[in-house]
């Protein structure tokens, strides 16, 4: 019997320098711009996030809360370097108001499935940019008294931000600009590119869909 042929994900990770011509369909649409994280640079800084994190929550209840839809392949490549027993379960909010800012004014599209009380809930978001999505999902969840209630995202953008959010996990700082990959959409797609990049053109009408 042949085996099929096995997806080399290192491999196809760590391609793609910005240097390379566009060489996928994705690539060629000429919606996405320069690489600013690479594959190997994900995988890298997601492993010594986990490796921190199992640090600190070795002696704790940690539930892990992956905002859908952008954080899907952050959280599932962080939680297989969590070397701890740990939940998972996931939000979806509509956070944006208008087609460019966050209104603040968020919607729970799904919410948990069981409630959180008592438990080390850490919020695991993709990006945070004006701040008010994630403003929101703290509140909400600390009005449901868990234990601890702590931050990890993949992304920040200083200059975006509105409001001042305890983050105590930062995968990468990055500047103002509109990103896609890794979870990261720009209406709905570009999610499965394996690394974050800037989306070409004027970022002002741009809209995420979480
Ligand atoms: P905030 O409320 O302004 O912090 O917006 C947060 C949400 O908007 C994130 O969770 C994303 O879903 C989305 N978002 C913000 N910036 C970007 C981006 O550069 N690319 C894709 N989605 C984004
Ligand atoms: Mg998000």
């Amino acid at each position: 019997m042949t085996l099929p042929a096995r997806c080399d994900y290192a491999r196809v990770r760590s391609a793609r320098p910005s240097t390379l011509a566009p060489v996928t369909v994705l690539e060629r649409s000429g919606a996405v711009g320069e690489v600013l994280i690479s594959g190997d640079q994900l995988q890298q800084r997601v492993s010594e996030l986990a490796a921190e994190i199992t640090h600190d929550y070795r002696d704790r209840d940690l539930f892990m809360m992956g905002v859908l839809k952008g954080a899907i392949f952050f959280v599932a490549d962080l939680m297989r370097g969590i070397e701890l027993e740990c939940e998972l379960d996931f939000m979806a909010v509509s956070s944006y108001g208008s087609l460019t800012d966050s209104s603040g004014v968020v919607r729970i599209l799904k919410d948990l499935d069981a409630p959180i009380e008592g438990k080390d809930v850490l919020i695991v978001e993709d990006v945070v940019d004006s701040g008010l999505t994630l403003g929101y999902l703290l509140r909400s969840l600390r009005s449901r008294n868990p234990r601890s209630l702590e931050v990890c995202a993949l992304l920040v953008k200083p200059q975006r931000r509105k409001i001042d959010l305890p983050i105590r996990y930062v995968g990468f700082e990055i500047p103002d600009r509109f990103v896609v990959g890794y979870g990261l959409d720009l209406d709905q797609r570009y999610r499965n590119l394996p690394y974050v990049a800037a989306a070409n053109g004027d970022q002002g009408r741009f809209r995420s869909g979480g």
